[in-house]
C-alpha cells in the first residue's frame, strides 16, 4: 500500500466498450460478423472484459452479444441494460452461453438525470437500481452497476447509491462522467471520495467510464486509476458518441510508459495495438487522425531535421515509446513483384494477417497489379490491399468488374461501368455527371437501384509519391432496414492507384453493405439467421 491506501502491486482491468459505446459513433454501425472479428482481436490482445452490446436495443445487437458470448472464451462478456426486468432478461438470455457473463445495469444519479430524464425522485431511483442489481444477480454472479452522470451528481447521494447497490450484489461499480464535464483533479477526487466514504467499497471494483467532450477523457481515466479505480472503460481509437471515449491505446500506453507514476499493470499485449486500430478504423469507416497519439500516421514521424538527427543517433532522444512495442510495422520493408508468393506470405504473416489459401490468392493477385504499377509495395500498401480484398464481412451481392471514365476541362464527365450481379449476370451502363466521381456513382446507381444519399467522401494517399495508392472512404445514408422511419449510415472504402477506381470500389463496398444489412433485417423479421 502507498500513503493514500492504493495497492501498488495492482493490475488494472481493461474493459473495452468499442462494440457498445464506441459503436454509438455516428455511422459506425457494424454487422454481427464485423463485431465478432473485432471481439476476436480484442481477446487476442488481452482485454479482460468486452462489452459486446446492448441486447434489448435491436435484434442485431442481441445476436452480436450472443455470438460473441458463444465464441470468445477468454474474456468476460458484458451486456448493457437499463434498470428494468425486460432489459435484464434480454441480456441474460444473450449471455447465457458465455464462459464469464456480466450484466451491466444502472441508471442516472445526477439531479438533472433524475428530474428530467427519469422523472422520479432520488429515493425511487435508488430503489430501482437496487432492484435491478438483485434481479440481475439471479442470472449471473458478476453484475456491474453504472451510476450514470456521476460526474455531475451530488457525491453524498452517489455514496448512498453505491453502498446500496454493493449490498444488493454489485461486484463492480462504474463511475461514468457521461457528459465529459469533469476535470482530472475533480474526477480523481470523486474516486478518492468514493473509496473514503462508501463503507463497503472493498467488496466491489471501482470502474471509470469517461467521455471526451472537453478532451479530458484519457486524463480523467488516469486520474481515476491514481485514486484507486481498478477498471478502465475504453474504446479502440477512442471512438464513441459525440467526442468519444478514452482510447484504449492512450490509457494502456500511459499506464505502461509511466509505470513509475501509476504503478499498475494491464494484461494487454501492446504489440496488437496498431493492428486492431487499423481493423476498427477499416470496419467502422472512421479514419484515425494523423496526429492521434500512439496510432496516428504521424505518431512516430519525425519531420524536423534536428529530431531526425537525434533519433538516428539514439531513438530515445525524441521517442518515449518504441513503435515496435505498439505493433507499428516497419514501413522500410518493401516488396516487389519478384518477391513472389513466398515473400508476400512471409510479410503478411509478420504483419499479423492470417489468411486462408483463397484469401491469400486474392491478395496476391491484387499485389501483382499494384507492384506492376508502383514497382514497390510497402506495408501501408499491403494494409490497403488486405482491407479491400479480405476484410469484407458481408456477402458481396454486386461486383464491379470494370469502370471507365472520360473527363477533362472541355468534356462532359462520362462513366461506363460493368457490374456482375448476384446470379452472375452482367450489367453494363453509363451516365454523365458534374465530375468523374459523380458520373461513376450515377452509372452505378443505374444498375444498383438502392436509394441513398452520399454524405461524406474523402481521399487520402496511402503512401508518399505521385504513384501512391489512393484510399477513398465514403459514407452513404439510407433508410434504416429495421425501422423504416429512421436513417442509417453505411461506410465504404476502396484503394487503388487510380482514385476514380478507388471511389467506385468504395461506393460498391457501401452499397453491398447496405444490401446485406437489408437482407439480414428481412431474415431477422422472418426468423432466419445468416447461416440458415
Ligand atoms: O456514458 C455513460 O454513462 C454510459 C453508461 C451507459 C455506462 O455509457
Ligand atoms: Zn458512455
Amino acid at each position: 500500500m502507498d500513503e493514500s491506501g492504493v495497492n501498488i502491486e495492482d493490475r488494472v482491468i481493461v474493459f473495452d466498450t468499442t462494440l457498445r459505446d464506441g459503436e454509438q459513433s455516428p455511422g459506425a454501425a457494424l454487422n454481427v460478423d464485423e463485431k465478432l472479428e473485432i471481439a476476436r482481436a480484442l481477446e487476442e490482445m488481452g482485454v479482460d472484459v468486452i462489452e459486446a452490446g446492448f441486447p434489448i436495443s435491436s435484434p442485431g445487437d442481441f445476436k452480436a452479444v450472443q455470438r460473441i458470448a458463444r465464441e470468445i472464451r477468454n474474456c468476460v462478456i458484458c451486456g448493457l441494460t437499463r434498470a428494468n426486468k425486460q432489459d435484464i432478461d434480454a441480456a441474460a438470455e444473450a449471455l447465457k452461453d458465455a464462459a464469464y457473463p456480466r450484466i451491466h445495469t444502472g441508471l442516472g444519479v445526477s439531479d438533472i438525470h433524475i428530474k428530467y430524464k427519469l422523472r422520479t425522485t432520488r429515493e425511487k431511483a435508488l430503489e430501482q437500481g437496487v432492484e435491478a442489481v438483485k434481479y440481475a444477480r439471479k442470472f449471473v454472479g458478476d453484475v456491474e452497476y453504472y451510476a450514470e452522470d456521476a460526474g455531475r451528481a451530488d457525491p453524498e447521494y452517489l455514496y448512498q447509491v453505491l453502498e446500496a447497490v454493493i449490498d444488493a450484489g454489485a461486484t463492480v461499480v462504474n463511475i461514468p462522467d457521461t457528459t465529459g464535464y469533469t476535470t482530472p483533479d475533480e474526477f480523481g477526487a470523486l474516486i478518492r471520495g468514493i473509496r473514503e466514504h462508501v463503507p463497503n467499497i472493498d467488496r466491489a471494483i471501482i470502474s471509470v467510464h469517461c467521455h471526451n467532450d472537453l478532451g479530458m477523457a484519457t486524463a480523467n481515466t488516469l486520474a481515476g486509476v491514481l485514486n484507486g479505480a481498478r477498471q478502465v472503460e475504453v474504446t479502440v481509437n477512442g471512438i464513441g458518441a459525440r467526442a468519444g471515449n478514452p482510447s484504449l491505446e492512450e490509457v494502456v500506453m500511459a499506464l505502461k510508459t509511466r509505470r513509475d507514476i501509476f504503478r499498475v499493470d494491464t494484461r494487454i499485449d501492446t504489440r496488437r495495438i496498431y493492428p486492431i486500430s487499423r481493423l476498427v478504423s477499416q470496419l467502422t469507416g472512421i479514419p484515425v487522425q494523423p496526429n492521434k497519439a500512439i496510432v496516428g500516421a504521424n505518431a512516430f514521424a519525425h519531420s524536423s531535421g534536428i529530431h531526425q538527427d537525434g533519433v538516428l543517433k539514439e531513438r530515445t532522444t525524441y521517442e518515449i515509446i518504441n513503435p515496435r512495442d505498439v505493433g507499428v510495422p516497419d514501413s522500410a520493408i518493401i516488396l516487389s513483384a519478384r518477391s513472389g508468393r513466398h515473400g508476400l506470405r512471409h510479410r503478411l504473416a509478420e504483419l499479423g494477417y492470417e489468411l486462408d489459401d483463397e484469401q491469400f490468392e486474392k491478395v496476391y493477385q491484387r499485389f501483382l497489379l499494384v507492384a506492376d504499377k508502383k514497382k514497390t509495395v510497402d506495408t501501408r500498401d499491403l494494409e490497403a490491399i488486405v482491407a479491400d480484398e479480405v476484410q469484407m464481412f458481408f456477402e458481396e451481392t454486386y461486383h464491379l468488374e470494370h469502370v471507365q471514365v472520360s473527363c477533362g476541362n472541355h468534356s462532359i464527365p462520362t462513366a461506363t461501368v460493368r457490374i456482375r450481379g448476384p446470379n452472375g449476370e452482367i450489367y453494363c451502363d453509363a451516365d454523365h455527371g458534374t465530375g468523374p466521381v459523380d458520373a461513376v456513382y450515377r452509372a452505378i446507381n443505374r444498375v444498383i437501384k438502392e436509394p441513398n444519399e452520399l454524405i461524406e467522401f474523402s481521399v487520402q494517399a496511402v503512401t508518399e509519391g505521385i504513384d501512391a495508392v489512393g484510399r477513398v472512404t465514403i459514407r452513404i445514408q439510407a433508410d434504416e432496414p429495421v425501422n423504416g422511419d429512421s436513417r442509417r449510415v453505411f461506410s465504404g472504402h476502396g484503394a487503388d492507384t487510380d482514385i476514380i477506381t478507388a471511389s467506385a470500389k468504395a461506393y460498391m463496398f457501401a452499397l453491398n453493405r447496405l444490401i446485406a444489412a437489408r437482407r439480414e433485417a428481412a431474415n431477422a423479421r422472418n426468423g432466419k439467421t445468416r447461416s440458415d
